[in-house]
């Protein structure tokens, strides 16, 4: 009952998207959005496309999931979106999902051949060049990046693109890597681990942003990224990991920072 009249007091007194023709949910279901916040990423982005309104208690929000619309943001039009409406920094560092990805194990064996053919020990500088390396890096971060959903202020009313939304000052604009990291027109086969589709990327350079962009973006991406080419790069020389068997990924979606439950791995020396 208190939920109904909620619904009934938003959907009155936060018009501004109806009003302006955007579609979108216009309001944000609270216990959907903490339980099942990838999830429900997704459903709205089958149900209302790459662009929509939607209130989050008082705040207006407008998610953009387009990558050339997401280029003028954070970057052209920098100056409208100076701000972050809030920041989560809990990264997870390491992608404890890499070595575990569904879909064909041939990328272990290529990854551990091109670790092997290095003949120093792993360095910054030889590392940085490994490109199947950072291939699967990139992979791992665009099926399960960190920070599902990314955000910039809008300080000044801005016209989006030629979509003919004006966005008014104070609304959030919401970008989310998870989503567009999975959009099937932006990568084929989006659900499959191939970190082939790094090493000539053909995909827009707004459409895979684990780090963010422009004069925002991470300032740890350099760190994190060779933090990770060490890592993964000891541990695959090493050993070699296989998921326990009838063991299925699975991740907490309840929150912008996209973690595994639990891993289950058999882990055998090379
Ligand atoms: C895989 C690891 C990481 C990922 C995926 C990640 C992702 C992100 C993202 C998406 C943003 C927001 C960018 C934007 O709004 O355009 C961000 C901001 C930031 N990150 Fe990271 N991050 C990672 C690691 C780190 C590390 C290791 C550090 C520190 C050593 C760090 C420090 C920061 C800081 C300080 C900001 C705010 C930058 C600003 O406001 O100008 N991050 N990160």
């Amino acid at each position: 009952m208190f939920e109904l009249i909620n619904l009934c007091y938003l959907r009155h007194r936060y018009t501004y998207w109806a009003r302006h023709g955007v579609k979108g949910p216009n309001y944000v279901d609270i216990s959907e959005f903490i339980s099942k916040f990838t999830d429900t990423c997704i459903g709205n982005y089958r149900r209302y496309g790459r662009i929509y309104g939607a209130y989050f208690f008082t705040n207006n929000w407008l998610i953009v999931n387009e990558p050339e619309l997401i280029k003028d943001i954070v970057v052209k039009d920098f100056q409208h979106f100076p701000n972050r409406y809030d920041m989560n920094l809990g990264q997870t560092g390491l992608s404890s999902a890499l070595f575990f990805m569904r879909g064909d194990d041939n990328w272990k064996r290529i990854l551990r051949e091109e670790l092997n053919a290095l003949d120093t020990d792993f360095t910054y500088e030889n590392l940085n060049q490994c490109q199947y390396l950072n291939a699967v890096i990139d992979e791992s971060l665009r099926l399960a990046p960190p920070l599902a959903s990314i955000q910039r202020e809008c300080i000044r009313d801005y016209k989006l693109g030629n979509t003919g939304i004006t966005v008014p000052a104070g609304t959030n604009i919401e970008f989310q890597p998870y989503v567009i990291h999975r959009d099937p027109e932006l990568f084929a086969d989006p659900d499959q681990f191939k970190p082939e589709r790094f090493l000539k990327p053909t995909h827009h350079p707004y459409a895979y942003i684990p780090f963010g962009g422009g004069p925002r973006l991470c300032v740890g991406m350099r760190f994190a990224l060779n933090e990770m080419r060490m890592c993964i790069a000891k541990i695959v020389h090493k050993f070699e990991f296989t998921l326990a068997p009838g063991f299925e990924m699975d991740y907490f979606t309840g929150s912008i920072l996209i973690t595994p439950k639990q891993v289950l791995v058999t882990i055998k020396n090379c």
